[in-house]
């Protein structure tokens, strides 16, 4: 079975499960988690994200995904580690597996970016422009993020890193760029936003 390196922690990857590469790695680089927080990882895939947080403290983490193998993936990962009591896994299409009431201090979602003209893929294929899961999921996370909450989300340049800012601003959010990597056609980067105050 594949496996992966978070920092020095390996995880094992399924077959039909998205395996953590560059965006997957800069993202969990660039998430800051404080102790205790209750997180949500969207998309979880291998459960990296969660994972990452849970090494940093976090006292609760919701992992979604719409694939169940990926599910199962990342709860054999987190439980592997010690940290299943503090995960929750739940199927779902970005935010219909939440309840309005639940409020998240941190949101991590590595979603299908990939500018595709089918949707064959659901680990990468975000529709014409790439932003077609990206969008959803920036009109929708507002919902369930605390007050004080942080969102973190990767895209390429190719996506439109100013659509993605505009989304934000629009909705009262401050949103800044806090990781680049440039890779042979495009940038990676990581998009970090907090409500205005
Ligand atoms: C690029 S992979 C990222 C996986 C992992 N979070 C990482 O960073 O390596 C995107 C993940 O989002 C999931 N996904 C795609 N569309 C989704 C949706 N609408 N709702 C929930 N999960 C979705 C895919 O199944 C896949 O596991």
């Amino acid at each position: 079975m594949p496996s992966v390196f978070l920092k020095k922690t390996k995880l094992f990857v399924l077959p039909k499960v998205y395996e953590p590469s560059d965006d997957s790695f800069l993202l969990a680089e660039n998430v800051k988690v404080k102790e205790k927080a209750n997180v949500l990882d969207l998309g979880t895939g291998s459960g990296i994200q969660g994972i990452n947080a849970a090494m940093q403290g976090a006292g609760k983490i919701v992992s979604t995904d719409i694939n169940e193998v990926a599910l199962l993936n990342a709860r054999k990962n987190a439980e592997a580690l010690g940290f299943g009591k503090i995960f929750e896994f739940r199927k779902g299409n970005l935010f219909d597996c939440l309840k309005k009431e639940e409020g998240f201090d941190v949101i991590v979602f590595n979603p299908p970016y990939v500018i595709s003209e089918e949707k064959k893929y659901a680990d990468l294929d975000g529709g014409i422009n790439g932003r077609e899961v990206l969008d959803e999921f920036l009109k929708g996370f507002a919902e369930y993020l605390e007050k004080e909450g942080k969102c973190f989300f990767l895209q390429s340049s190719l996506n439109g890193e100013e659509e993605s800012a505009k989304l934000l601003e629009e909705q009262g959010f401050e949103a800044k760029v806090v990781a680049r990597k440039k890779l042979f056609f495009e940038k990676l980067l990581v998009f970090r936003a907090l409500r205005e105050l």
